[in-house]
């Protein structure tokens, strides 16, 4: 039987992107999003924010292929607002979509991760290793899932369970357009990364068991510039947003 990948947030951007590359790789795409797709071989429409949609997604998933070989935790909402001015309603909303239904999720796929020697892919971002004014509710989800990711891997060592952690630059899926907040920049394509070119990157790493990917790696410059010099990133940080 060909190898299950689950994807979440499979309907658009990063996620659409990510199944056309397992599928050209020879694997069965299940794919969880709130509208309905028909380029996977399996979809479930799910609200993941709801404790009680995700168990209902691992039993559907469980009953039809009784194993799972890669969970890739990818649905994401972004949230554009300074903190004075942020709704609680939107930071908590946003908080169980990018962290706790990554969370619910994998525990409740570990016990058949364990069985297959799977990966658990999380996709996070720069934005959860480099703080941005204005979208700090945001980061803070993204940090969180870092420490997340980090401390499974370390606990999962012994089970050969692999798990890799995606951080993110801007990519060209139209995320901001959708994301909550007072406060969303303006579309700029011209700035982002391909999502195809992300997708290979993430399946090459995937092969290769990595731990960590930076995508595009020259992020990699930026977040080592803005956490040695805070003060000098405050500046021009600052500059930017309220021109
Ligand atoms: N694009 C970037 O520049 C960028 C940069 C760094 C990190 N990321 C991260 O990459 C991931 C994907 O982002 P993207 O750019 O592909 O975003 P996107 O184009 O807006 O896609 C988001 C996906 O999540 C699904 N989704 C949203 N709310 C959901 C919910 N409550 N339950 C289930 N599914 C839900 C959406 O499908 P439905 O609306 O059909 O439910 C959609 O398929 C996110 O975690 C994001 O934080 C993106």
């Amino acid at each position: 039987m060909d190898k299950v990948v689950v994807i979440t947030g499979v309907s658009k951007g990063l996620g659409k992107a990510l199944a056309e590359e397992f599928k050209n790789n020879g694997f069965t795409v299940v794919g969880i999003s709130r509208s309905e797709v028909d380029f996977v071989d399996f979809h479930i429409s799910a609200d993941l924010t709801k404790k009680e949609e995700i168990k209902k997604v691992q039993e559907e998933i469980i009953k039809k292929f009784n194993k799972i070989d890669v969970l890739i935790n990818n649905a994401g909402v972004g949230l554009y607002d300074s903190w004075e001015n942020m709704k609680e309603e939107q930071l908590r909303y946003m908080f169980e979509l990018n962290f706790f239904s990554v969370v619910n999720l994998t525990k409740e796929f570990l016990p058949y991760l364990k069985k297959t020697n799977g990966s658990v892919i999380n996709v996070s971002s720069v934005a959860g290793k480099m703080y941005i004014p204005y979208m700090g509710g945001y980061c803070a989800t993204k940090f969180a899932l870092n420490a997340f990711s980090d401390s499974l891997r370390a606990e999962l060592k012994p089970e050969d369970v692999h798990v890799l952690n995606l951080i993110v630059g801007r990519i060209n899926t139209g995320f901001s357009s959708r994301a909550l907040g007072s406060k969303k920049p303006p579309e700029t394509p011209s700035l982002g990364a391909s999502p195809d070119k992300f997708a290979k990157a993430v399946f090459k790493a995937y092969k290769k068991r990595k731990r960590e990917i930076t995508f595009p790696v020259w992020y990699k410059l930026l977040i080592w510039f803005v956490n040695l010099f805070p003060n000098i990133y405050d500046k021009i940080a600052y500059k930017k947003w309220n021109s």
